[in-house]
């Protein structure tokens, strides 16, 4: 307790730059401020080879990224038993320091992907102090199980050694600002893991095969997460991999850092910052919903595959909406040149400070279910004295010539009648909340945010605004227009 108290009070009394990156009120903070990732997540053996990787870096600049999500091998830093080589860290934070960009580092221990294909030779050749799991029909499997103590012990070792090798290369920089714990982890191709030791733990279980599953995966868990915690004290998560809908347990990861297994994790994993959702599925809103939790800072790691056209608008339903702070498609080295994404993080870049400091804000994207079907109906929000009503048909685009599940946007309440508006492919209509009377638009005006500060470009009136009816971001890219609103009648 005393311990505690001091490192609140230490931490209220140090500079801001001395701050490790942390979370307040579920919002991630560095170097004393919240920070928003605009992040993207690299393929798995892209940050194997510092030389493979190097020319991928501008690209990622010039998609406005501020935070690259890089694995970090176990297989790599720990090559014989107790010998570390940290290089394929120092390069990788060296070369994102040259980019001006942060990390985010994700841990591929024990399991990647529910598999144990990033452990060491020397882990993957002793079945005997490493043992590992079996099938449904008795036949060995390449997964580690759960109940092996050296693996625990080992893993946990490897990346305590991680974490105090971060402290002392980055411990005063924070460009490492996060550190993913394994990858998906989830045991397939049953709900539970058979064998000696797991039978007999189960026999004294009261509950469910998923759910005793995911308690032992949480527990490993937080061996690893109390001893790089000790260590340095970034916050740390856990990422799960999806289920298709009517598959069981087993069918998919089962026991993974999954929405209705939340209370388990967040019990079982107390030194876990959050547990997050990788969404490939088009149902994006209705799994990113799943995680959003008060005390579970909510952000996605892998959010669909980079080029995918409809990642901006899930980027500003999950902002907006959601309150997530950051957003990280994956394979990001392959963005297509161009990709709309990169036009959205340079809005939200610029947005930053004001999506923040808002009074209140929302975030509008089109619904889609698993199966892709689009609810394309205009939705409304009440922010301030006013209701707006997004619509995401875009009336001066011919139909056939625009794909409504990519629209999408962002409205913030400034305070007062002053509200900034960002996306692309939307129109928005004012009206008051009360009910009584007429909203008009006193000003709009096209700009954005350089060093701060807002720069007006064109007041947009006439056309633009469809003579006072509506406020337009044109499809095609993003774009942030200044909005003030008055009443009349
Ligand atoms: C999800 C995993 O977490 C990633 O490491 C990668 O394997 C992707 N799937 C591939 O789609």
């Amino acid at each position: 307790m005393l311990r505690w108290l001091l490192s609140l009070v230490l931490l209220a009394a140090s500079p801001a730059a001395a701050q490790i990156p942390h979370f307040k009120d579920d919002r991630l903070i560095v170097d004393g401020k919240p920070f928003l990732i605009l992040g993207g997540e690299l393929g798995n053996s892209s940050a194997s080879n510092r030389e493979w990787l190097r020319p991928k870096w501008q690209r990622m600049k010039d998609a406005h990224l501020n935070t690259v999500l890089a694995p970090v091998n176990w297989e790599l830093i720990e090559p014989e038993e107790g010998r570390f080589d940290f290089s394929s860290v120092d390069w990788l934070i060296e070369d994102a320091r040259a980019h001006d960009m942060r990390l985010v580092l994700l841990w591929f221990g024990a399991w990647k992907n529910s598999m144990s294909t990033y452990t060491p030779a020397w882990v993957k050749r002793d079945r005997k102090r490493f043992p590992s799991t079996v099938d449904a029909d008795g036949k060995a499997q390449e997964i580690l199980s759960v109940f092996g103590a050296a693996t625990r012990e080992s893993d946990a070792r490897a990346f305590g050694a991680l974490m105090r090798h971060l402290k002392q290369v980055d411990g005063d920089r924070h460009t490492v600002i996060m550190v993913q714990v394994e990858n998906e982890i989830g045991f397939l191709s049953t709900a539970r893991e058979h064998g000696a030791a797991a039978d007999a733990a189960f026999a004294k279980w009261k509950g469910g095969e998923e759910e005793f599953t995911a308690h032992h995966y949480a527990r490993f868990v937080e061996a690893l997460a109390a001893a790089g915690k000790r260590e340095y004290a970034l916050p740390l998560f856990v990422n799960g991999a999806q289920g298709r809908p009517g598959k069981k347990p087993g069918e998919y990861p089962s026991g993974g850092p999954l929405a209705h297994l939340m209370q388990i994790w967040r019990k079982q994993a107390p030194s876990i910052d959050f547990i997050a959702p990788d969404i490939y599925f088009p149902n994006f809103a209705e799994i990113a919903r799943g995680y959003q939790t008060k005390g579970n800072p909510f952000f996605i790691p892998e959010a669909n595959n980079a080029g995918d056209k409809r990642a901006a608008a899930n980027a500003l339903h999950a902002i907006g909406a959601l309150g997530a702070f950051g957003f990280s498609p994956f394979s990001i080295e392959n963005l297509p040149e161009g990709d709309m994404l990169g036009s959205l993080y340079a809005v939200l870049d610029g947005l930053t400070p004001s999506l923040f400091a808002a009074k209140g804000k929302a975030g509008f994207a089109t619904p889609v279910t698993f199966d892709n079907i689009v609810d394309e109906a205009p939705q409304a929000s009440v922010l301030g004295a006013y209701r707006f009503t997004v619509n995401f048909i875009d009336p001066w685009t011919a139909k056939d010539k625009q794909v409504p599940a990519e629209h999408g946007g962002i409205l913030l309440w400034i305070g007062g009648d002053d509200y900034l508006v960002a996306g692309g492919g939307i129109t928005v209509t004012v009206e008051p909340a009360d009910g009584k009377g007429k909203a008009g638009l006193e000003l709009v005006e096209e700009g954005s945010f350089v060093d701060g500060r807002w720069v007006p470009g064109r007041r947009l009136n006439g056309d633009q605004t469809h003579q006072g009816r509506h406020i337009r971001l044109p499809p095609g890219s993003h774009s942030v227009q200044r909005v003030r609103i008055y009443r009349y009648g």
